[in-house]
């Protein structure tokens, strides 16, 4: 048996320390469990190192530029206004150093025990990490927790391998930024690094496979973002990606075909964000005997693999490929391994896109809600009758409700503006108790607060909104 530093044997090893392994590491060690992280890089994971957070320090970074050359509207004026690229990249890494700190602080307080190192499984039982001096240490435990995360998918297109040609780690640092940038795929990483780059005056172009950006959201809110996105960049959809190659004055050419027609956009540099994929190759998976879909670990509700003891939570899994979701599935793996409970994490996820105007959703789209032949009605509430949103000069946009035809029970709610992604919060804990219609309707909410608006539009699906025709 292999022991832990403290010579007690360990209940629990988490390969990965992302917001799903570094978050189970934590509540298993909160439930008295032994366990030991290991994490080959930073701990933190794509979502404190190269993602969430990275991705939101320049687009705060980017709307607050965008806001203050609007500032003389409100009756500020400032001189010389201009962009730091080194500084945004400083401000973006201090965030990122002071929570990744912040998690190894959590992590030693917890006496949650780290080794950085790769980590393979050389059988079942016994997991083996090449530590950085190129040495094996082998580990072992009654329980291990798959937590490796994703990696950008490169889809089959010539040229992809050239120079140039980026993904969203090297995206994120902007000491120099391009003076253009192509972006293949409109999906979420597609429109908020679009959306912070054009904010720092980069000429974006998109180019999207499916007939809009954003596929799979509520439709009327992509197509009411659209309008404000193409504002800011030059979209084009049912685009199909045919080449990129290098001209001779040392720029990205894009080749690609929108709806039928040819079509080509030149940039400094080209960004693939066409989805992401299981990183768990490499992870001896086989030698485990754990079953995988096209690089997914196979998991039941519980997050358990068909391997006895083995777990796997997070983008490795591919059930919701969002941080949140995967610290809510740590969580509940924590729990059953400590016998707390057995927790099914995955009801209400919500989703959010920190673009300009941002995106949220929970539950149904309209569309879901069609396709599964369920009755339902819909209302919806615009930010522009909203009398905070007018202060804050944030006006586009709306709330819109879905709800069950019968029972007026909320099906899914999806907003586009101000403040959307806090918004949905109180929309996912509604629908978490399983609440209706009448009774956000008849909460009182404060006045003015843009969350007035969920309050409306649930008025809205009641015989009418106070405030909107
Ligand atoms: P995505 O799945 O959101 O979007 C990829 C887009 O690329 C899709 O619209 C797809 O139709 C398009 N596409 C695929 N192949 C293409 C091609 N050859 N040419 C043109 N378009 C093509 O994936 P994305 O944006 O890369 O994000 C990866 C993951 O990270 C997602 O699961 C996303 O939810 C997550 N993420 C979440 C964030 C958030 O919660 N705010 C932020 C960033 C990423």
């Amino acid at each position: 048996m292999v022991l832990a530093e403290n010579n007690n044997t360990l209940d629990a090893i988490v390969i990965g320390g992302g917001p799903g392994g570094y978050v189970c590491a934590l509540k298993l060690a909160m439930l008295g469990k032994a366990v030991m992280l290991i994490e080959k890089d930073r701990v933190g994971g794509t979502c404190l190192n190269r993602g969430c957070i990275p991705t939101k320090a320049l687009l705060q970074s980017g709307e607050l530029f965008t806001q203050m050359k609007a500032a003389p509207e409100m009756g500020i004026t400032a001189e010389g206004l201009k962009l730091d690229t080194e500084r945004v990249n400083a401000h973006k890494q201090k965030v990122v150093d002071t929570l990744v700190q912040g998690v190894q602080g959590l992590l030693k307080a917890r006496k949650v025990q780290v080794i950085q190192g790769e980590a393979a499984f050389l059988s079942r039982e016994i997991i083996g990490v090449t530590l950085p001096d190129g040495s094996v240490k082998e580990l072992s435990a009654p329980n291990i927790i798959i937590a490796t995360g994703s990696r950008a998918a490169m889809p089959p297109i010539a040229g992809i391998d050239g120079k140039n040609v980026i993904t969203s780690t090297e995206a994120l640092e902007v000491e120099t930024l391009p003076k253009s940038l192509v972006v293949i795929g409109g999906g979420v990483i597609g429109m908020e690094i679009g959306t912070a780059y054009s904010d720092f005056g980069v000429k974006v172009y998109v180019l999207e496979a499916m007939p809009s950006i954003l596929p799979g959201m509520d439709g009327e809110v992509v197509k009411e973002f659209t309008k404000h996105a193409a504002k800011k960049m030059d979209i084009h959809t049912s685009a199909l990606v045919k080449e990129i190659a290098d001209t001779d004055d040392g720029q990205k050419r894009v080749v690609f075909e929108s709806d039928g027609k040819p079509g080509e956009a030149e940039a400094e540099k080209v960004l693939v964000a066409t989805g992401r994929v299981p990183a768990t190759d490499g992870l001896g998976l086989e030698r485990a005997g754990v079953k995988t879909e096209r690089g997914r670990v196979l998991v039941d509700d519980y997050y358990r693999t068909n391997a006895e003891g083995v777990y796997c939570i997070g983008d490795a899994n591919g059930i919701c490929m969002l941080a949140h979701a995967a610290s809510a599935q740590g969580i509940a793996v924590a729990e059953s391994v400590a016998g707390a409970k057995c927790g099914i994490a995955q009801s209400i996820v919500p989703a959010c896109v920190y673009t300009d105007p941002e995106i949220a959703s929970a539950g149904l789209t309209e569309e879901q809600a069609g396709e599964q032949g369920i009755g339902y009605k819909t209302a919806k509430f615009p930010f522009r009758a909203n009398g905070r949103s007018l202060v804050l000069g944030k006006t586009e946009g709306f709330v819109k409700i879905i709800s069950g035809e019968k029972y007026n029970e909320i099906l899914g709610v999806h907003i586009v503006g101000p403040h959307a992604t806090e918004l949905i919060a109180e929309c996912a804990l509604a629908m978490k108790l399983e609440a209706c219609v009448e009774d956000i309707a008849n909460t009182i909410h404060a006045h003015p607060t843009v969350s007035e608006s969920i309050m409306e539009a649930a008025e809205g699906l009641l015989g009418g909104s106070i405030h909107y025709l």
